[in-house]
């Protein structure tokens, strides 16, 4: 069972930003999967990496569609990326100290961070939330 399941509702109506999410969601589960059963660094490590990867090049394109929005909370909204953006990093130095719990337990937080993000704050810009 993935622990992170996209479900229509989430849909920002963006199809782009929706399989972007898609993925995201994709790549914790992957993350949570394998830090559960292998708990071999060369297996997580690059998860991590791409987690990473896929995060920033998602809230680029993200960041781009609101700017082209006009949406007004823009500004507040690329912080609470940059702090996500932090938080992963957290995630890859606990990693490398090895404690697996704490790292189970990180991966599990941030992917319920960005469940609420996507379902709250991603829904601020979205042109089918508001009505
Ligand atoms: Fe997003
Ligand atoms: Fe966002």
């Amino acid at each position: 069972m993935p622990l992170f399941v996209w479900k229509k509702e989430y849909s920002v109506g963006v199809e782009l930003l929706d399989e972007h999410h898609k993925n995201l969601f994709g790549i914790f589960n992957s993350l949570y999967e394998n830090t559960m059963h292998s708990k071999e660094v060369e297996y997580v490590l690059p998860i991590i990496d791409e987690l990473q990867q896929y995060t920033r090049y998602h809230f680029i394109a993200e960041e781009k569609y609101m700017r082209e929005q006009g949406f007004s909370g823009t500004d507040d909204h690329i912080l609470k990326h940059e702090d996500f953006a932090e938080r992963i990093n957290n995630l890859y130095s606990q990693y490398r100290d090895d404690d697996l719990e704490v790292t189970i337990e990180l991966i599990v937080v941030l992917g319920n961070w960005l469940l609420h993000h996507v379902l709250e704050e991603d829904r601020k810009y979205s042109k089918i939330a508001q009505g």
